[in-house]
């Protein structure tokens, strides 16, 4: 197998961004992850962060994929909307094990959103993608997303680099709307490698599929694209895009333990009050070992990174974190006595001993400082203070605009066009399990400290969500479009599913409506080898997937979808890019 180059970057790049919490972009989750690359990029490999889903079996299951599925490339502009754009290589993969040639069977798509092609890969070897693929005698694609994984990179033969850096004026062009276009165009003008029949969408019937992010692209596609995407299944998507989201951790607060979820509400009362009182400020910062720590801030966001291990829950115990149940251990564990407890973080200073001491002291705050200690603090190099690892307010720590900084490109999307800032709740009534320091401000400060104005582009104050919620938001249907979420899932506030905000509907075969008891995040796309081991409800869906998606091709005719597709296919035709 000849290795490209962008292969033998795969296992770096992999252990940097592995992960089913691909959403990262909350100011402290960066700072976490550019201080994961510090130190990996000093030890060559270091153990990955316990809130990222790094197993080596996850990673083995990607390389698998890799081997099976060279990767293919296919030219579009960098910018759809002007006539003489440069252009760059869309990357994506095919599985075509299962296609029978002749037959009106479906191409399946799997949009890579704001992660690496490479990441979705298992999707398309074991996953959903396969899945869908066997049942329909259909052919299997992952589509990366525009600039995601080094795409930009690569420009066509005997033209320069589009884009050679990540600063405010490159990335211009990733927006919703470029995005849509990539994938309509290449869903029109595909020739797959090795297939004679014309398997563009303009002949064949396309099922878009994406989870999060790229779950609400997917119901976009086939809201403004109806021509090109016969079906679509949207996952987890997102199609609600929100300056503020308190809501996501309020989902934590519901669903997660009941004990441990009363502890976390009572804690993040008594921290808040604790570091607004001078004679305690001090004190609740050293029980955590974070007194060097000088914006408190910085403190609240980097004693709750753990919350951010809920979603990258999975029921794959081979690619899922139990991170948060273990920490849900630690906090209900009870202390025998105040020896015991003190003794547990390993911190007996006068200041600890003192507030230990005081009347009505909660003792789950030495569990959560016991915790930080033993699973936060480590992740500091010993060459680097406690404010260089986990202060967010330095603005140089997020103006480094090289090709490397791959957290740049979701973050932009965040900052331009999605929202989505960890606030806590405005209601001062609903109980919560963050500081009340969650604000605005400090929350959307890291897009101004990334993104200074450019010459072509000046990112806005805040993000302008309308463009994303005018295409439909919570309540967004059409016929053949699917929405699949977890029960338990802390992006469904913003999904068809929110129990906050939308409204509830019929689960329809043209329109189908489902829910993953007890899942998280797009929980349908992962599949195992032997699908008779994953647990009932992943079969059920799986199979309720399959069950609709047959349905649908069955309403397929050739010369009709022609028909329909006309215009789409009009405007096609006037494109003067050719297809890699
Ligand atoms: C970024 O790349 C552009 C060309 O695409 C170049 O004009 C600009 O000077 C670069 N900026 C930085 C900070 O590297
Ligand atoms: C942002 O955080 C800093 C540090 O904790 C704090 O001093 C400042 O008041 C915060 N700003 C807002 C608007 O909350
Ligand atoms: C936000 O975007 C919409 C449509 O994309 C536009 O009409 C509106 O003017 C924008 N708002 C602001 C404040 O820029």
């Amino acid at each position: 197998m000849r290795l490209s180059p962008s292969f033998l970057n795969l296992y770096n790049l992999l252990c940097l961004s592995l992960s089913v919490t691909a959403f990262v972009h909350t100011p402290q989750a960066i700072n976490f992850k550019l201080l994961e690359r510090q130190t990996q990029q000093k030890n060559s490999y270091s153990t990955p962060f316990t809130i990222q889903d790094s197993q080596p079996n996850g990673l083995a299951a990607i390389f698998d994929a890799a081997k099976e599925f060279p990767e293919q490339w296919f030219t579009q502009p960098v910018d759809h909307f002007s006539q003489d754009s440069p252009t760059f290589r869309q990357r994506y993969w095919v599985n075509n094990r299962h296609y029978v040639p002749g037959t009106n069977a479906p191409v399946i798509v799997i949009d890579g959103g704001e992660t690496s092609g490479e990441d979705r890969l298992p999707f398309l070897d074991t996953g959903i993608a396969d899945i869908l693929a066997k049942a329909t005698g259909g052919i299997g694609v992952v589509l990366e997303h525009r600039m995601i994984g080094w795409n930009m990179l690569t420009p066509n033969l005997g033209e320069s680099i589009p884009v050679a850096n990540l600063t405010t004026d490159s990335l211009r062009w990733l927006t919703n709307e470029q995005a849509v276009e990539d994938s309509a165009r290449f869903m029109a003008h595909v020739k797959f490698e090795g297939i004679n029949e014309d398997l563009t969408a303009l002949k064949t019937p396309w099922i878009y599929y994406g989870g999060s992010y790229a779950g609400a692209r997917a119901a976009h596609m086939r809201v403004l694209h109806p021509g090109l995407v016969f079906g679509a299944v949207a996952s987890s998507a997102v199609t609600h895009a929100s300056v503020e989201l308190w809501e996501y951790m309020d989902v934590i607060r519901r669903f997660a333990n009941r004990k441990c979820s009363w502890h976390l509400e009572n804690l993040a009362v008594t921290i808040d009050s604790m570091l607004s009182q001078p004679g305690t400020r001090k004190a609740v910062k050293t029980l955590f070992g974070l007194s060097a720590l000088e914006h408190d801030y910085d403190f609240v966001t980097t004693i709750e990174m753990v919350f951010e291990s809920w979603q990258a829950k999975n029921w794959d115990p081979e690619i899922g974190s139990e991170e948060f149940e273990e920490f849900c251990k630690r906090i209900n564990h009870p202390f025998d006595s105040v020896e015991d407890a003190v003794g547990a973080i390993g911190a007996d200073t006068e200041d600890v001993v003192t507030l230990v001491n005081s009347p009505g002291f909660d003792f789950t705050l030495l569990n959560y400082a016991a915790y930080v200690r033993a699973k936060i603090l480590p992740k500091c190099p010993k060459d680097k203070t406690i404010e260089q690892c986990f202060g967010t307010f330095d603005d140089a720590k997020y103006q480094v605009t090289s090709l490397d900084q791959e957290w740049r490109l979701w973050l932009f999307q965040v900052c331009t066009q999605w929202g989505y800032f960890f606030t806590s709740p405005p209601d001062h009534k609903v109980p919560r399990i963050v500081s009340r320091l969650h604000t605005l401000e400090n929350e959307s400060k890291i897009c101004r400290q990334a993104f200074p104005p450019g010459e072509h582009l000046t990112v806005p104050p805040l993000p302008n969500v309308t463009a994303v919620n005018a295409l439909g938001d919570f309540s967004i249907a059409k016929d053949r479009l699917a929405i699949i979420d977890g029960e338990v899932d802390p992006w469904r506030p913003m999904t068809p599913h929110s129990d906050y905000y939308a409204q509830d509907r019929l689960d329809t075969i043209s329109e189908p409506f489902k829910i993953i008891p007890n899942g998280v995040h797009h929980w349908d796309e992962n599949g195992l080898r032997d699908h008779n081991q994953e647990p009932p409800e992943i079969q059920k869906i799986h199979r309720e997937i399959v069950e609709f998606v047959q349905a649908w091709l069955k309403d397929f005719k050739r010369k009709d979808w022609t028909v329909s597709t006309n215009m789409g296919e009009r405007s096609f035709e006037v494109t003067s890019w050719d297809s890699g």
